[in-house]
């Protein structure tokens, strides 16, 4: 069971990032409304701002990672830290070092945040339960568990286009058995009041306890996309599939892709997103990934703006940016 104020200090506000169940709303709103001017500095000629001058920033990524692992490294970058990458392949820990002799070595170099992504859901919540008081850690994604800084860049893209969450009616799709990004969403999605939170997926890729999660459940596309204002495409997660659920990935494709067909059962100005990676032809169409609904790559951008907001707020920076601006 994993300690879900472990993230918050005495004061309520965040210290580490671990994940959204355990947040409340006002958590949300407070990251949401402090990315908004981060997002203007990647605009300017000189895309940064001196808020984390001085601290260091360890990227830990166990598991592969293309958008999470670079916004985190440039978020970190214009706020002017010292960001490391670390290559767990090349590491000491291929000679047998643990994982918490190597956290503490990085320790006694003084860094000040861990952001962790690992294969094993809890992952983030152990190092943050080990490490020195005055270093954060930042979930960047744990095995089926949760992906928070994902969901945040989620709600910031869907606020950006449709406003008011509470009138919204959203729609996540695919395999929701494997996927950390949609159990994060789910809790923001609920948290900051959407009316309506559909998951649509085979039987086979919903998890067992799937009625505890205040969704409406749905098999068939048309009828899951009947009035929505927000499509969420998920992957199919093989690397965390044990043995076959599904017939094909062409049935699969037939019965949940989204084509722009599908896509006509949601309402005209709906939205569409993916976390990414994306595998076209067998959760979307390319007409759809790159057409006029697909907000995709607004997220990936979207994702610098809230990475920044997390990362201040953990290290009690997040008032110096919005005092300047
Ligand atoms: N969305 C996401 O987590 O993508 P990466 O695996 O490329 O980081």
């Amino acid at each position: 069971m994993l300690n879900k104020n472990l993230q918050l200090n005495e004061a309520g506000q965040l210290k580490h990032f671990l994940s959204i169940e355990g947040l409340k709303r006002q958590h949300l709103i407070d990251i949401l409304d402090t990315a908004e001017p981060f997002s203007n500095v990647s605009e300017q000629a000189v895309k940064n701002v001196p808020i984390l001058r001085g601290k260091t920033i360890i990227n830990l990524f166990f598991e592969a990672s293309t958008r999470t692992r670079t916004t985190f490294e440039l978020a970190a970058q214009r706020l002017s830290a010292d960001v490391l990458n670390i290559n767990i392949s090349t590491s000491a820990t291929s000679k047998g070092e643990s994982l918490m002799d190597m956290l503490h070595n990085f320790e006694s170099m003084h860094c000040d945040m861990f952001v962790v992504r690992h294969n094993q859901s809890g992952a983030a919540h152990f190092i943050a339960e080990h490490v020195s008081p005055h270093v954060s850690v930042i979930n960047a994604g744990d095995g089926c568990h949760e992906h928070p800084s994902q969901a945040m860049l989620d709600m910031f893209t869907i606020r950006r286009h449709k406003q008011d969450f509470a009138d919204l009616k959203v729609a996540i799709v695919g395999d929701i058995l494997h996927s950390r990004v949609a159990r994060s969403q789910i809790h923001a999605l609920t948290t900051l009041g959407v009316s309506e939170v559909r998951v649509v997926a085979p039987e086979t890729l919903l998890p067992n306890d799937i009625s505890s999660f205040g969704v409406h459940v749905f098999h068939n596309m048309r009828e899951a996309l009947d009035g929505v204002d927000v499509v969420i495409m998920l992957r199919l997660q093989k690397e965390r599939m044990q043995g076959a659920l599904l017939p094909s990935e062409g049935e699969y494709y037939y019965q949940y892709g989204l084509t722009p067909k599908k896509l006509a059962c949601a309402k005209k100005d709906a939205i569409v997103m993916h976390p990414g990676p994306i595998n076209r032809g067998v959760e979307i169409a390319s007409e759809v990934a790159d057409g006029p609904q697909s907000v995709i790559l607004e997220q990936v951008s979207n994702g610098i703006a809230v990475r920044m907001a997390v990362m201040a707020m953990v290290l009690g920076r997040s008032s110096k940016f919005n005092k300047a601006s």
